[in-house]
This record gives structure tokens, C-alpha cells and sequence, in this order.
């Protein structure tokens, strides 16, 4: 007897042989002395229909218990199906039922709100619809490692606490071990040197500053994380946390950092083309009619390149009534970047060079002054995908920018000593990677493609 995962019974269809095979009811129907049992396992999308004569071992007391929902274990003989749409399905010899589950098992209907959904996160993975999305995310999280072992890169894992706020926006949660009703103040400000790492500490927003260090010392290098933000924004793209790609390499320019990102993405895709086919079919039916052609579209083409400025203009030319102005020095609204991506060029655009003034500080300053080496690549669809730039590598120029901006150097001399020693031009990005897996499988809401959002107002189940 051997037991068998669902995929490998339609992968290798052993017509003859007896298997074993557990999952959970997706549904079933009873006609005279038959049932007729679909069984999902997660493998895959689809289920095995399996056959249970009533005297069939155990047939008797299973089919008092069997209800949409419930986890069983079947033994029988794989036989070619005569229903349509299945090669083969099982004729079993053996039922039991492991674990009943009672009439208000919340998943009965066939089809459930995404809203829904969402209430009952625990248990929406048993759903063709997340399933199908969280077995794409296994996939190109895979294929992130992938990408990056092919070609020689480190992956390092950056830390979760830190004591900076690489963006610099102020968004940061704060980590702390006080007591919060008896919080040490000190001239009427917390006390931080009495906290548990002896200053304020938060949840990281982007492992990029520590991800320098090491490809300063290692050459090329990626971290891929979990990372957070306290920015209030309640949209369909926005989470608290989320997990971000950001490889970083030594030697490098702005447009060969470009040329890895979009590299980069392309394989993401063609990889979920290749390797998720079923998924991305059942997305194709029910969520998205335009995803493969989509997805496909974003494959056969160069992304489009173009500098801010030029965005600009081009924004200032459009016959659209955009609700927030658009002029040199503005940062861009999702609605500018979704009309350049979705209208304009109606594929990935990536924009380069913006204004210093609405980017971090270790950006690379451009001769001309006012702008720095920045790159986002923009999606139809999504907006921004990826952000990323090249570095300040000239430990004069980092030092005065940080100083213009205010910031701590006292905190940032371990930041400021990878330009002192050894300093080399270097670039990297980050990919936020439930934007990718939104593009991916065409699904609107960030929401649903993170097992466990965590959101304004939200952080449990
Ligand atoms: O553009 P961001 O803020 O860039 C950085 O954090 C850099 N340190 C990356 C680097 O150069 N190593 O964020 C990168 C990407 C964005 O383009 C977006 O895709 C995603 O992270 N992102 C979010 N995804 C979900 N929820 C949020 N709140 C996000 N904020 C950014
Ligand atoms: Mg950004």
C-alpha cells in the first residue's frame, strides 16, 4: 500500500495500484448503494473523486460521519474514471473519517467573498482560490532563492531589531521590554538607556543598510525578510508587514541594478508560468480573464525607462483630471503611477532619478544638484513594484546629506566606516514581495496574499 499525495496520483495516474491517499472533503453526493467523495489534500488544485461502495470496510459507520469539511483516510484501487474531466479516481476498499466536522463548518457554499475570507483566515487556505495563491507564493519565494543562487549570490539574514529607520519616513514600531505602566522618564522624555538594549529599538523597515555591509565585504548578496511599517495607509497595497527581496552588489551602477531587477522579475514570472500552471489557469477563470496574456505581455518585452523629470512631463501632457497635482518635486501618487504603467506605456515602467528631496538618504546625489540614483519600477495594475537606487559611496558627500537631514551620526558611524574603508560604488533594491505574488495571480487585495495580514486595526485573526 502506498501512500500517496494527491499531485503524484495525477502526476504518474498508477492505474492498478492500491494507494492510500488523506485530505478533506471538498464535497460529496450519495445515490443508491454509492458515494461519490471529492478529496483535496493541498497538493494541488484538484481533488480525487473517490468511489466508496457501502460495502466498502468501514463504508458503514464513515458515511453517518462523512460532511463537507472532514478529514478522511481512504485505501482502495486507482481505476480509470469514466466522469468526465478525471483520468482516474479511486475505488475504495477502506474509509474512515479522522476528524468530523459539524454543520457549521463556516466553508459549505461553493464560492466565498474574499471578505469573507478574511474573517476566517485560519481556515480560508482550504479554499481552491487561496490555496491556489498560497502554493504561487511558495513557489516564487522558491524562485527568489533561485534567481539569486544561480547566480552566485549570499543570502544574508539581516535582523529583524534595529535601532535606525533606513527610509527615514518615522514609521518604525517601537520594541521595548519596559513595563508600560511604569515607563523610567527622564526630564519628562522615556528613558531609553534603561530599556532592554539600552536605546530605543524598533522593527526594521527594510534590511538594506546591513544588507551594504555585507556585500561590501562578500560582493553580491541578498536578505529576504519579514519587515514592518506603522504607516497608516488602509489600501488594497498596503500591509504593516510584509516581506521584502532586497539583494545589494559592490561595482555596480544604477542601470546595471536596473538590468539585474528586471532580470529579475521577468524570471519570477516566466517561473510561476512554468510551474504553476493550474493555479494560474483556475486565477484566469475566476479572478483575473487577462492574467496570462498579462503575465505573458510583462515576458516578451523590454520594461519601458524613463527619468522623473520626463515622467513629469509627460503627467502635465495627460488628459486626465488627477486628484492630487502633479509638478517637478512632487512625490507620485499611486494614480500618476498606475496611468504611466497601465495608459501610457501599458507595461513595467521603470523611472529614474528623482528628486533628492523625496528619497532616503543614502541615495547616490547626481552632478546636476538636485537629483539622486534612484530607480521604482512601476506595474500595471500595482503601481510601485520595486524601489531601489545606487548608494552615496563618497563618505563626504553621505555625511553631508545626513547632516542636511538632521539625522544621528553618532548612530550611523558603523554606516559611514563601510565609505571609509574600502569604499566602492554599489546599488541594490527592494521587490515587496506580496506585490509580486499580487501581480502573479491577479488577486486585488494585498490581504489575500499573506497567510495573516497584518493591517491598521488588525493584527490577529
Ligand atoms: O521603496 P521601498 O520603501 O524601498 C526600500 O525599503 C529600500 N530600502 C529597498 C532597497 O533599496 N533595498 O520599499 C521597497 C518595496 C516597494 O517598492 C513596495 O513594493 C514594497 O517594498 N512596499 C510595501 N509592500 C507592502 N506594504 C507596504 N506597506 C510596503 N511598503 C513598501
Ligand atoms: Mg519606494
Amino acid at each position: 500500500m502506498h501512500y500517496l499525495r494527491v499531485i503524484d496520483v495525477f502526476k504518474t495516474k498508477p492505474v492498478g495500484l492500491k494507494v492510500e491517499i488523506k485530505g478533506w472533503v471538498k464535497s460529496f453526493r450519495s445515490s443508491k448503494n454509492v458515494s461519490f467523495v471529492d478529496i483535496n489534500d493541498g497538493s494541488c488544485l484538484k481533488g480525487i473523486q473517490a468511489v466508496i461502495d457501502d460495502a466498502a470496510s468501514g463504508a458503514h459507520e464513515a458515511l453517518t460521519k462523512l460532511a463537507t469539511g472532514c478529514s478522511v483516510l481512504v485505501r482502495g484501487t486507482l481505476v480509470d474514471s469514466p466522469a468526465k474531466g478525471q483520468e482516474v479516481e479511486l475505488q475504495v476498499e477502506y474509509i474512515e473519517v479522522i476528524g468530523e466536522s459539524p454543520d457549521n463548518y463556516p466553508l459549505q457554499k461553493k464560492r466565498h467573498s474574499f471578505e469573507f475570507l478574511r474573517e476566517i483566515a485560519h481556515l480560508r487556505a482550504r479554499t481552491n482560490s487561496l490555496g491556489a495563491v498560497f502554493r504561487v507564493r511558495s513557489a516564487l519565494s522558491f524562485a527568489v532563492h533561485n534567481f539569486f543562487n544561480e547566480r552566485g549570490f549570499v543570502h544574508v539574514h539581516t535582523p529583524i531589531i534595529s535601532t535606525g529607520d533606513c527610509e527615514g519616513a518615522g514609521e518604525t514600531f517601537t520594541v521595548t521590554a519596559f513595563d508600560l505602566k511604569n515607563v523610567p522618564l527622564e526630564k519628562g522624555a522615556v528613558d531609553w538607556r534603561k530599556d532592554f538594549f539600552g536605546e530605543q529599538a524598533n522593527l526594521t523597515v527594510s534590511g538594506q543598510l546591513e544588507a551594504e555591509a555585507y556585500a561590501l565585504a562578500l560582493g553580491n548578496v541578498y536578505t529576504f525578510g519579514p519587515t514592518f511599517r506603522a504607516e497608516d495607509s488602509n489600501t488594497s497595497r498596503h500591509l504593516a508587514e510584509f516581506w521584502m527581496v532586497e539583494p545589494e552588489m559592490a561595482f555596480c551602477d544604477l542601470t546595471a541594478d536596473i538590468d539585474v531587477a528586471e532580470e529579475f522579475l521577468k524570471y519570477l514570472i516566466g517561473y510561476c508560468i512554468s510551474y504553476c500552471e493550474e493555479d494560474i489557469i483556475l486565477f484566469g477563470e475566476f479572478i483575473d480573464t487577462t492574467l496570462l496574456g498579462r503575465l505573458e505581455l510583462v515576458l516578451s518585452k523590454p520594461f519601458a525607462r524613463i527619468s522623473y523629470t520626463e515622467a513629469i512631463e509627460i503627467l502635465n501632457k495627460a488628459k486626465v483630471d488627477f486628484t492630487y497635482p502633479v509638478f517637478w518635486g512632487v512625490d507620485l501618487q499611486s494614480e500618476h503611477e498606475r496611468y504611466l504603467a497601465e495608459q501610457v506605456f501599458e507595461l513595467p515602467v521603470v523611472l529614474t532619478d528623482y528628486p533628492k528631496e523625496i528619497k532616503p538618504f543614502y541615495m547616490r546625489a547626481n552632478n546636476d544638484g538636485r537629483t539622486v540614483a534612484a530607480m521604482d519600477i512601476l506595474f500595471p495594475g500595482i503601481g510601485e513594484m520595486v524601489g531601489g537606487s545606487q548608494r552615496e559611496e563618497r563618505v563626504e558627500v553621505l555625511t553631508e546629506r545626513m547632516e542636511a537631514l538632521a539625522m544621528d551620526l553618532y548612530q550611523y558611524q558603523w554606516y559611514l566606516d563601510l565609505r571609509r574603508y574600502g569604499s566602492v560604488p554599489h546599488a541594490g533594491f527592494g521587490l515587496g514581495f506580496e506585490r509580486i505574488v499580487q501581480f502573479c495571480t491577479g488577486m486585488k487585495n494585498i490581504r489575500d496574499v499573506i497567510p495573516f495580514p497584518r493591517t491598521p486595526g488588525s493584527a490577529g485573526f
